[in-house]
């Protein structure tokens, strides 16, 4: 065992631990940001993604020993509930997620993309991003969020707080008359 120290979101963290402890896994159970998610464990699906003294890094690649005196942030630090980061209101906005595993990977990486590439192609975005898998396979509007949120940082637009945000209301459908069976429109034509 031996004694980690390290700054994660712009505190100081002190733990004992043994060399052998991911980076991963102290984050969710030695500091309980279990915002940082773990899909593979073994460097392929980016969900486990964080900056190291802001650059991204994927934390189960990386022992807890050697981010000793470096600095981490987490999804946890990249904005809050009172001022999100562009990038967290952009996914939001555009849908850039389903079952939200993949988020916090993908947002802390693309955050890391916008560092180095303020106004990215989608051809960059895509490939900025190929580290990062999403199982449920919304890539189109992640790329949406991240163009989006390239456009709020470059021109700077004020940070919204999520008590600022309404939430998203499905359209209602009215019910059919006679009972008869709602068609979606796209089967439709295939019916006619
Ligand atoms: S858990 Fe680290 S890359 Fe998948
Ligand atoms: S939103 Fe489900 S894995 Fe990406």
């Amino acid at each position: 065992m031996q004694q980690i120290e390290l700054t994660v979101n712009g505190k100081r963290a002190s733990f004992m631990a043994e060399p052998r402890l991911l980076l991963v896994h102290a984050l969710r159970d030695y500091l309980g940001l279990t915002g940082t998610h773990v899909g593979c464990d073994t460097s392929s699906c980016g969900a486990c993604t964080v900056l190291i003294d802001g650059v991204s890094a994927k934390s189960c690649t990386v022992f807890a020993v050697q981010a000793a005196g470096h600095d981490v942030t987490t999804i946890e630090g990249i904005g809050n509930a009172d001022a999100l980061h562009p990038m967290q209101d952009a996914f939001w906005e555009k849908h850039g997620l389903q079952c939200g595993y993949c988020t916090p990977g993908m947002i802390v990486s693309a955050v890391d993309l916008l560092q180095r590439n303020p106004n990215p192609s989608d051809a960059e975005i895509r490939a900025g991003l190929e580290g990062n898998v999403c199982r449920c396979t919304g890539y189109e509007n992640i790329v949406k969020a991240v163009r989006t949120a390239a456009a709020a940082l470059r021109e700077n637009r004020p940070r919204r707080a999520v008590r600022d945000i309404e939430p998203l209301t499905p359209p209602v459908e009215e019910p059919p008359p006679s009972g008869e069976a709602i068609i979606p429109e796209q089967l439709q034509e295939t019916k006619a």
